[in-house]
Order: structure tokens, then C-alpha cells, then sequence
């Protein structure tokens, strides 16, 4: 049963307008290496038209893709344009003529090696020429679309070469930006090396260490939903959250990402990351300012509050699991060794369930139970606050009746919003209750979120605005964090995988391991 929230007609309005077209981005050329693969294809270049098309790209704004590919400008930008098609946030709308050459203009292309020096010396020499020949543009920034093993060559040519120079404050202009995805090491120890070479050629101000899901509409909101609002704030502790549940489910399987992910698993894939900067977000104390180094101070004070797993404890607090073959809405799919490029006895986990305890005043007690996976029924993100039960029922329960407790879901993806479920009496003579849910629907209120996530990152890079990026000492304690199991997980074989069908919730062992906690999985 739900209950719908009802919208004041001035938010409209106020939602048309997105936050980030009141400070645009500043002009600056932006090098992609990798700018034949993957994620420039489907996540890089859409993002960056549909911030033109926005007006959040300033005209002094151009790109410059590297890739070993000896393709020309013109081959390139064709490439682009096929791509842009294919992967538009626009359910396949046709890109206008008028628009694709006003971003064609600003797409250049060098081809080099990345471990090649010269790539590196003809690509300052292109961009002294850009420079000189707009000198309003203020900066440059490196995205670094490339497999993790290329990062050192590549951070250590940029700055040897003097093409991505040394800024020393962040105010100085012309800036340089290093942009790094995930994943930012594969374990602690490579995780503090690599810190230490991106310290050895630039500042910390420089780097932009990408999580997408900062980026996501929703989990900004969240702390819009816990710091503009107060009546939340005195319920958001250990007197009255009995547990934290958060799921990040997927109903895709590994597909063709098969040889990464043999070396990933879910844990460095999905909870080093993604999963961890949500308990971060949901467990923070309020941050002094909304400032990148305020909120990333106290994100990185919860990392640290949370108690590390002992291999002695790792059969109370997780669960592993591999997806076997299975149906997905109607469609029979393969299991993980059967993926391309995986291997036909892999013991890598597709799916994980952990309990993290956070030690500190506000969590102390309080479970927070972590689950994702990989080809589970279907694709549901969501962060949900169970509250204490009440401490004494004055009301009669029926037969085979138990109270329900109240839930607060933040749904991060997709059917975005928020819902609260509480008991309520049936209306009748007698005194019987059922839960009903409050909802607040982003699609209903808003329309649909505006931005994709690798759009506010991308704008938020280009104005020297890093909040939503991980800092070192972040990074380092997430991986603190997991190192423990995975190394614990990686020297014990399974046997047992795989353990779940796919298109189910998941392996047995995972509800048998919340439940002996006393609560249950959820069913996002
Ligand atoms: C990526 C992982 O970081 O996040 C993928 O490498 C995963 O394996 C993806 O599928 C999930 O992102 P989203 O935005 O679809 O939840």
C-alpha cells in the first residue's frame, strides 16, 4: 500500500535549472587517453555532448583524444559520432546535424604509444599550440580511461615530459587536472604506491580520483536528505536504527568485461568503492561545511571507525558467492565460468554479504549489512534504515501477525526516491494494523534525474570542485578495509561454486547469515 506524497508547484521550476549552469565550467582542453575504448565510447563522449547541448560547456572547450590507433581527426570524430548514437542518454534520439558539428569542431585526436615518450612530447608541443592559439582557455585536464597497469607510465610520462605541470595552489591558473578511474590500486599495498608516485609529480589539489556513484543524483541527495532536513538527525543513531541494510544489485552478468573481472571479484569491483562510500555517506557525522575537504573529513572519520574483519570472524560477518547458469527475465543465461574469458574453475566471487560494525558513539552495535552481486533478479541500488521495534505493543496481533518494523528506503537506482513504511490501522471496528509506505518518487516530483553521473563529474573536474571525489587517505582506508577479507577469501579456494542460480537473490548461505543476526533480507 502506498501513500503518495503530494508536490508543491513551485519545485517544477526550481528543478529546471541545475545547480552547476550558475558557475559553467572554464574553459580548458581535456586529453583522453583511451579514447578508443570503452568507457570514452559509452560514458565519456555522451556525457560531454549532452553538456554542450546544456550550455555548461564554455566555446573556449575542446577535447584532444590519445590512443594508439594510427587513425586521422576525421576517423575519429566519425567513430564518435557512431558512438554517440549508439550510446546518447536519449533513448536513441538522432543526434542533429547543427548540434554533432558544433562538437565536432572541438574533437581532436593524436595518435601515440603510452609508453612511448615521444606520444608525450608531441602531445605538450599540441597543446602549447591550442594554448597560444586561444589563450582565454585556463587549464587542462587528463582523463585517464586506460587499464590500471597503464596509470604509472602514463602519471610519470605526463609530468616528465612537463605536459601536466606541477600546480602548487589550487587557485593558480592555468590549472592542471588529473583525472583517475577506478580501481585506484588492487590492494592496499599497490593503493599506497601509486599515491605515492601521483605525490612525487603533483598535488593532491590535482588529482580527481573517480567513483561514479558520487556522482548519482540520488546519493548527492542524501546528504541534502540528511543535513537540510532535521527531523532526521536525532533518529539517525544507535537509540533507534536497529540496522542498515545497503544493496547494490545487478541483473548483468560479467558479459565481456570477463578478463578484468577475473582480476577484480565483487569485493574490489563493488565494495571498495561504491558500497563503502555509501555506509560513508549514510554514516557521517554533519560536516562543518559543504566543502570538498569538510565532507571528505568526516567520510574518511567513519572508514576508520569501521572495525576491521579478523579471518577468525569471516564466517559470522560474509558470505561469498559465484553465479551458476540461470533464467533472467525469461531468458536462460550462462553461469560465471561460462562467461568469455573466465576461467572454467574460477573461484572468483560474483556476489559478496558482509556485516560491518562502525565503532563509534553515534553506530556503535548497529550491523550494517552490505550485499552485492552479480546477475541477481534484477538491478536495484538502495540504502535502507530499519528502526527499532516499539518497546512494548499495547495492540493484539493476530494469529501467525508480527509488527512490521519502520523502514526508511533511499532508492538509489532505478525508480529513484525515498519511502517510509509505517503501520496504520485498517479501517473496522476491530483494532488491526498493516504497513503502508509514504513515497517520494524523484520521476513523479522531477521528472527523471537530469544528469548522467559522469556528467556532474566531469563539470565538477573542469571547475576545480572535488567533493565529490575520493581523497588518498580515502581511498587507502577503504582498502584497508577489505584487504582483510579478500586476501582471506583469495587463500581459500571455493569448493563450493558455484552457489547461486542466476536470476535468483543470491546464494542460501547469504539469508541464512542475516538471519541468524535477527533480520532479513530485504527485496529491493
Ligand atoms: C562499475 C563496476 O564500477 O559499476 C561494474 O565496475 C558495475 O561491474 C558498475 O556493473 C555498476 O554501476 P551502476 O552505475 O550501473 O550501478
Amino acid at each position: 500500500m502506498t501513500l503518495p506524497l503530494s508536490v508543491p508547484a513551485r519545485l517544477s521550476e526550481a528543478v529546471t535549472t541545475p545547480v552547476h549552469a550558475l558557475h559553467g565550467a572554464e574553459g580548458c582542453t581535456m586529453v583522453i587517453f583511451g579514447a578508443g575504448g570503452d568507457l570514452t565510447r559509452r560514458k565519456l563522449i555522451p556525457s560531454l555532448f549532452h553538456l554542450m547541448i546544456d550550455g555548461l560547456l564554455p566555446s573556449n572547450f575542446s577535447i584532444l583524444g590519445v590512443d594508439h590507433h594510427a587513425i586521422g581527426e576525421d576517423e575519429f570524430r566519425q567513430r564518435m559520432r557512431m558512438n554517440l548514437q549508439e550510446f546518447g542518454f536519449d533513448g536513441g534520439k538522432p543526434v542533429a546535424p547543427e548540434d554533432w558539428e558544433r562538437f565536432a569542431q572541438r574533437l581532436g585526436y593524436l595518435t601515440g604509444e603510452l609508453g612511448d615518450r615521444e606520444t608525450y612530447v608531441r602531445l605538450r608541443r599540441h597543446l602549447t599550440t591550442i594554448d597560444e592559439r586561444d589563450p582565454s582557455t585556463c587549464g587542462r585536464l587528463f582523463y585517464l580511461a586506460i587499464p590500471p597497469s597503464l596509470y604509472p607510465t602514463v602519471i610519470t610520462q605526463l609530468s616528465q615530459s612537463g605536459a601536466a605541470p606541477r600546480v602548487h595552489e589550487a587557485q593558480e591558473r592555468p590549472w592542471t587536472r588529473i583525472v583517475i578511474e577506478k580501481p585506484f590500486g588492487r590492494d592496499l599495498d599497490s593503493a599506497r604506491e601509486l599515491n605515492a608516485l601521483v605525490r612525487r609529480s603533483f598535488a593532491e589539489h590535482q588529482i580527481y580520483r573517480i567513483d561514479h556513484y558520487l556522482g548519482k543524483e540520488t546519493v548527492q541527495n542524501l546528504l541534502v536528505f540528511r543535513f537540510a532536513n532535521s527531523i532526521f538527525e536525532p533518529v539517525w543513531n544507535r537509540l533507534h536504527v536497529h540496522h542498515v541494510q545497503i544493496t547494490a544489485a545487478e541483473q548483468v552478468g560479467v558479459e565481456h568485461r570477463g578478463r578484468y573481472y577475473e582480476e577484480a571479484g565483487v569485493v574490489r569491483d563493488m565494495f571498495q568503492n561504491h558500497l563503502l562510500q555509501l555506509v560513508a555517506l549514510t554514516a557521517m557525522e554533519p560536516p562543518i561545511t559543504f566543502s570538498a575537504d569538510a565532507v571528505r573529513d568526516e567520510k574518511l572519520k567513519v572508514l576508520k571507525a569501521i572495525r576491521p574483519i579478523t579471518p577468525e570472524e569471516m564466517h559470522d560477518y560474509s558470505v561469498r558467492g559465484q553465479y551458476g547458469p540461470g533464467v533472467v527475465n525469461g531468458t536462460a543465461v550462462p553461469g560465471y565460468r561460462d562467461e568469455p574469458n573466465v576461467a572454467r574453475d574460477s573461484g572468483v566471487p560474483t556476489y559478496a554479504a558482509v556485516r560491518f560494525m562502525i565503532d563509534n558513539w553515534r553506530w556503535h552495535d548497529v550491523p550494517f549489512y552490505l550485499r552485492s552481486g552479480k546477475r541477481l533478479p534484477h538491478r536495484a541500488t538502495e540504502i535502507a534504515i530499519q528502526f527499532r521495534k516499539p518497546p512494548h505493543l499495547m495492540f493484539p496481533l493476530r494469529e501467525g501477525e508480527a509488527l512490521e518494523p519502520n523502514v526508511l528506503a533511499i532508492r538509489i537506482q532505478p525508480n529513484e526516491g525515498i519511502s517510509l513504511r509505517f503501520e496504520v490501522k485498517i479501517p473496522g471496528v476491530d483494532v488491526h494494523m498493516v504497513p503502508v509506505e509514504m513515497n517520494f518518487d524523484y520521476n513523479e516530483v522531477f521528472g527523471g534525474a537530469n544528469h548522467e553521473a559522469y556528467e556532474t563529474l566531469l563539470l565538477d573536474c573542469m571547475q576545480g570542485e572535488a567533493t565529490l571525489f575520493t581523497r588518498s587517505d580515502e581511498v587507502e582506508a577503504a582498502w584497508a578495509i577489505v584487504d582483510p577479507m579478500m586476501h582471506f577469501w583469495e587463500g581459500k579456494r571455493p569448493e563450493h561454486f558455484p552457489n547461486y542460480a542466476a536470476g535468483t537473490w543470491g546464494p542460501t548461505v547469504a539469508d541464512e547469515f542475516i538471519e541468524r543476526m535477527g533480520a532479513r533480507w530485504r527485496k529491493p
